[in-house]
């Protein structure tokens, strides 16, 4: 059957695609902007993804008893489109097919069915070409694409939920901490886990965000920019923090903690670790210790909405630790060289651009 034409594109009360979205672009956040479009299509659990459309941004309609409202059924993914040099100079998404395997991946463990990577390729290309206006002219950030999938069937009893949708969304956004490309200052949690052995930590479940926010709430009403957690067994091992993956600097040595289950496999972790060993340094996936954190040089968080962001100082038990930080740094360099990539600066010699 058809997907639901939710919002029907059946007017022109969106704006010409050509004609460059009315936002002041100096003052874009890390914050909803509604866009004109959005992507929809419709699976079943079987796992055939058909008749997926472009509709109009706005409210979908769900049974209250779906699976993703009851058990938490449910994927997000996100990625960046930036714009290249002036309105006109194309646009540029950095390793969206990695996106793709993601959420293949979490299906599996979600007992999804999922879209293929060439129909979540097409469907995050039309939502970015439908919604170009809405790319910030270069340097003033990027589009959010937002791929979700969820279970929009009804289910009461525990069980897979009789059918999906997949959906892509996207809104302009700048910098994600409110401190913009400055130092961030986190607080190391060691009573509120992010994940547990076997759990879902390692893959983009909607489900882990909301039980990290009454320690991110509690760390933002003390000044804190963010929480850093520990595993849930030892509480001594470094795993990451709410929005994003953590690395500790010690002179050549660049150290995360290895992708275990627990940790999320970021894509921008990925792409550092690869461009951190192109730069020289020697990067180790493994087991990082609260110790080896408060000896270290340097440490920082990465992620697509991150990017690389420099953390200044960390404090756990009433103890403040402080870390290098500005132009001489691991993190800048790392920074700079991914961006580059990323906004079209110099030629993508990897492959990571479409
Ligand atoms: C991202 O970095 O894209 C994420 O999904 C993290 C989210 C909490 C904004």
């Amino acid at each position: 059957s058809p997907a639901p034409s939710l919002n029907p594109i059946s007017d022109d009360s969106c704006g010409s695609e050509n004609e460059e979205a009315e936002i002041d672009w100096d003052e874009l956040g890390f914050g909803l902007v509604p866009t004109d479009y959005m992507y929809v299509m419709k699976g079943t659990q079987d796992g055939e993804f058909i008749n997926g459309e472009l509709n109009h941004f706005g409210d979908i309609k769900l049974s209250p008893s779906s699976g993703v409202l009851n058990y938490g059924q449910g994927l997000f993914e996100g990625l960046k489109a930036y714009r290249r040099k002036g309105m006109g100079g194309g646009i540029m998404l950095f390793r969206p097919e990695e996106n793709a395997l993601r959420m293949g991946m979490g299906a599996q463990r979600m007992c999804m069915p999922s879209p293929s990577v060439d129909q979540f390729l097409h469907a995050v290309k039309l939502t970015v070409l439908a919604n170009k206006r809405w790319v910030p002219p270069q340097g003033k950030g990027s589009l959010y694409v937002r791929p979700l999938l969820i279970g929009s069937g009804p289910v009461l009893g525990l069980a897979p939920a009789p059918e999906y949708m997949f959906l892509v969304y996207a809104s302009p956004v700048g910098n994600y901490f409110k401190e913009g490309v400055a130092p961030i200052n986190l607080l190391l949690a060691d009573k509120i886990h992010r994940a547990i052995p076997g759990g879902t930590g390692g893959i983009k479940a909607i489900s882990n965000y909301a039980p990290v926010l009454k320690a991110q709430m509690h760390a933002k009403s003390k000044g804190f920019t963010d929480v850093l957690y520990l595993d849930s067994v030892n509480k001594k091992y470094l795993e990451e923090a709410s929005s994003c993956n953590i690395f500790i600097v010690k002179g050549n040595v660049i150290s995360t903690p290895a992708t275990n289950g627990t940790i999320l496999p970021g894509i921008t972790r990925r792409s550092i670790i690869e461009l951190a060993n192109d730069l020289g340094y020697q990067v180790e996936e493994r087991l990082v210790s609260v110790d080896e954190l408060f000896d270290a040089d340097e440490v920082f968080c990465t992620g697509t909405a991150v990017v690389v962001a420099p953390v200044g100082c960390i404090s756990y038990c009433d103890q403040r630790y402080t870390f290098k930080t500005g132009v001489e740094t691991a993190a800048q360099r790392l920074y700079n060289t991914l961006t580059a990539i990323q906004m079209g600066h110099v030629q993508d010699t990897k492959g990571w651009t479409h």
